[in-house]
């Protein structure tokens, strides 16, 4: 583990990830008719494990003050992209005919408008994110028939060793492990960054105590978050992880696919090397 000056804690990232999903514009045309719908057969789902397991006053009670305080630290981003957006990403972006990368969660960090880097390049990244062991990471962006696509761009983003990500922790420079690649005429890019760590999510808050109260395990697997463009395809949002690693196979969000899983090599020097290729299926 390396230094860092402060700890952060759930309240911190949470009421950060709370004031940046705030502040963005979100709208949906669902009409009264769909709404009507949803929310019926959402209550009638509640309806049913009530029933189902005779839930008591005093477990109705817990779950009101949980959801207060739930509000209150700020933690909704987290809880909801950790239990819920899994499933809704599941819905969204595996239609029939889709043959590009698979996509993953976005969770509650991503940035928009990292600084751009050259489709070779170094991630930001402060002198203590140097001890950990280099990541070397490249390939391709291309159409589902392997054209490449130059002049691609690949938004990376991934906490350093301790876990955490730029601007939902103090302490760490503003853009640090954080980029938009733009790839060469061939869709190609050679990334240098760091060996991502497993992750724990913020278990010192509701979404912490949430997890105590069945017996389960704050951890992700260690990840790389991506988001890849190119006008006239869609766009992917995708988490690389780690062949073997602690919580690849069991992971709290449940966004692990298996081919999403890197397996890099480590050279002579102890660097990892790793390639891998997006593929940009066509616009609707
Ligand atoms: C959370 C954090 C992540 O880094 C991620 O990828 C998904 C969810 C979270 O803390 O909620
Ligand atoms: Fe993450």
């Amino acid at each position: 583990m390396t230094q860092t000056e402060v700890n952060p804690t759930a309240h911190d990232s949470g009421n950060r990830a709370t004031d940046k999903f705030k502040n963005e514009s979100v709208k949906s045309d669902t009409s009264k008719e769909r709404a009507n719908a949803i929310y019926k057969d959402l209550l009638a789902a509640i309806a049913e494990v009530a029933q189902k397991h005779e839930v008591t006053y005093d477990e109705y009670r817990v779950l009101k003050n949980w959801m207060i305080q739930i509000g209150e630290y700020g933690e909704w981003p987290l809880w909801l992209d950790v239990f819920v957006e899994h499933e809704i990403e599941k819905i969204n972006y595996n239609r029939k005919g889709y043959t590009g990368t698979k996509g993953s969660i976005e969770g509650p960090y991503y940035l928009e408008n990292a600084p751009e880097l050259p489709a070779e390049c170094e991630m930001p990244m402060r002198e203590q994110d140097k001890a950990a062991q280099p990541l070397f990471f490249k390939g391709q962006v291309t159409d589902v028939d392997g054209n490449g696509l130059g002049g691609a761009t690949v938004e990376l983003w991934h906490a350093d060793e301790d876990g955490y990500y730029s601007q939902f922790a103090p302490g760490i420079p503003e853009w640090n492990l954080r980029g938009t690649i733009v790839t060469d005429e061939e869709g190609r890019y050679n990334i240098k960054t760091l060996q991502p760590a497993p992750y724990q999510i913020p278990a010192d808050g509701p979404t912490g105590w949430f997890i105590e109260s069945y017996g389960g395990h704050p951890w992700r697997p260690a990840h790389m978050h991506l988001k890849v463009k190119s006008p006239g395809y869609r766009e992917i949002t995708t988490q690389l992880y780690f062949q073997g690693g602690d919580w690849t196979d069991n992971d709290v969000a449940t966004a692990v696919k298996p081919e999403l899983i890197l397996d890099p090599q480590t050279d002579g020097e102890g660097n990892n090397i790793v390639n891998y290729s997006f593929a940009l299926d066509k616009e609707d």
